[in-house]
C-alpha cells in the first residue's frame, strides 16, 4: 500500500486526476441508476456533477506541465490524500440516501486536499486554480448534503 505522507507533488496531482475520473464515473453511474427512481433535481444534480468533475481533470491535465518541476511532498497533502483512500467504498447503484452521504464524504475530502495544495506558497497563479477547486467542490458538499437533508430529515429527538 501506498506511504502518500511521502508521495511527490507529481503523484498528487495524478491522484487528483483519478479521484476528478473515478467522481465523473460515480455520478454518471449514479445519474442513470436513479433515472425514474428519484426526483427529477436529483438526477438533475448528478448529471451537473459528473460535467463538473470532468471539467476539473481538464483543467489539473492542462496545468500539470507547470508542476513537473515542483516535487514537493508535504506531510499534509499527503494526508489529505489518505483520508480519501481510506473512505469506504460506496456502489453509484446504491441505496439513494448513501450515494449522496458517501459523495458528500467524498467532495468534503477533495475539497481538503485543494485547500492543502493550495495553501502551498510557491505554486503562484496555481494557486488560483486551487481557490476555485476548493469552492466548487465544497458547493457540491453543499447540494448534496442539502438534498440529504430534504430525503431524509434528522428525527426529532
Ligand atoms: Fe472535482
Ligand atoms: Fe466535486
Amino acid at each position: 500500500m501506498k506511504d502518500w505522507t511521502h508521495a511527490t507533488l507529481d503523484d498528487i496531482i495524478d491522484f487528483a486526476i483519478r479521484i476528478e475520473e473515478e467522481s465523473f464515473a460515480f455520478y454518471s453511474e449514479a445519474a442513470l441508476a436513479q433515472q425514474g427512481k428519484a426526483l427529477p433535481e436529483i438526477v438533475k444534480l448528478l448529471k451537473i456533477l459528473a460535467l463538473e468533475e470532468r471539467n476539473h481533470k481538464d483543467i489539473l491535465l492542462k496545468k500539470k506541465e507547470g508542476w513537473r518541476l515542483a516535487d514537493v511532498p508535504r506531510a499534509e497533502v499527503g494526508a489529505s490524500v489518505q483520508r480519501i483512500v481510506d473512505l469506504p467504498v460506496v456502489h453509484a447503484d446504491a441505496e439513494l440516501g448513501e450515494v449522496l452521504l458517501a459523495a458528500a464524504a467524498r467532495e468534503k475530502g477533495t475539497a481538503a486536499l485543494y485547500r492543502s495544495l493550495m495553501a502551498l506558497s510557491d505554486f503562484g497563479d496555481l494557486q488560483e486554480v486551487f481557490v476555485d477547486l476548493v469552492a466548487q467542490e465544497e458547493g457540491h458538499e453543499r447540494r448534496l448534503m442539502s438534498f440529504h437533508k430534504s430525503l431524509y430529515p434528522a428525527p426529532q429527538e
